[in-house]
């Protein structure tokens, strides 16, 4: 099954990049062909891209408001998964994406200024939703969350977040130096060290990740 996921938020720095990258790489190691399209400004994605040597993981660079849908289609084409590594805030290369994908993915973390520019983003969504004529399924995924720690502003604003109705994913992302490793070495984290904990949950939430858009499919 093919898919196409944006990774969107209307705030800046909360783990898009890592997200798209480390998962995408992860998904390619489990016999998933992914293609990333990389089109935040940075072209942090695309670096990570020349230095990793992983089979079936591919960065397409320089993806911008004007090529975004030709070339969303083409690696739709040849790949399982198109993961859009998508600059934060409002754009028109934001919405043209949002319009072509199966899943957006609306990382934040748990904090009340996070998660009003997750709700932002969602409203980014239902606009659209209303563009396309079709509800854009979308989930929201906490990251850079403290394992085994959840403090006392984290726990209310996720209850509230939860209380809004947008889905969330039940795995988060974790906190780990080794997602910023991941960019200096070029290498997925289980090809860093295949017992790292972060590895593992990045592969919970790759396969979170490819349920819900097997789910979203049928
Ligand atoms: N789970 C994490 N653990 C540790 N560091 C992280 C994690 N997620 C992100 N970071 C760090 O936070 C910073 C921002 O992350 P990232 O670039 O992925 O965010 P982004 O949403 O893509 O930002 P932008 O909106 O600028 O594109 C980076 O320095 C990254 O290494
Ligand atoms: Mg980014």
């Amino acid at each position: 099954m093919a898919g196409i996921i944006s990774m969107a938020s209307a705030k800046g720095g909360c783990s898009k990049t890592t997200l798209s990258v480390g998962l995408g790489a992860e998904l390619a190691l489990m016999g998933v062909k992914v293609t990333v399209l990389d089109a935040d400004l940075n072209q942090h994605a695309t670096k990570f891209g020349e230095k990793a040597a992983i089979t079936g993981f591919t960065v397409v660079g320089e993806v911008t408001e004007t090529n975004v849908l030709g070339e969303i289609r083409k690696a739709n084409e040849t790949s399982d998964l198109v993961i859009v590594d998508l600059p934060g805030g409002s754009s028109m290369l934001a919405l043209k994406a949002m319009q072509r994908s199966h899943l957006v993915v609306i990382p934040s973390q748990q904090s009340l200024l996070d998660a009003r520019d997750a709700i932002k983003t969602v409203d980014q969504i239902e606009d659209a939703s209303e563009a396309c004529g079709r509800v854009i399924p979308r989930a929201i995924l906490w990251s850079r969350v403290m394992q085994g720690f959840e403090s006392r502003p984290a726990k209310k604003v996720r209850a509230t977040v939860e209380g809004s109705g947008t889905p969330i994913f039940r795995a988060a992302l974790l906190n780990r130096v080794s997602l910023q490793e991941m960019f200096l070495v070029g290498k997925a984290l289980s090809q860093i060290n295949v017992k790292d904990p972060g590895a593992a949950n990045l592969k919970t939430i790759a396969e979170e990740l490819m349920s819900r858009l097997e789910a979203l499919a049928t």
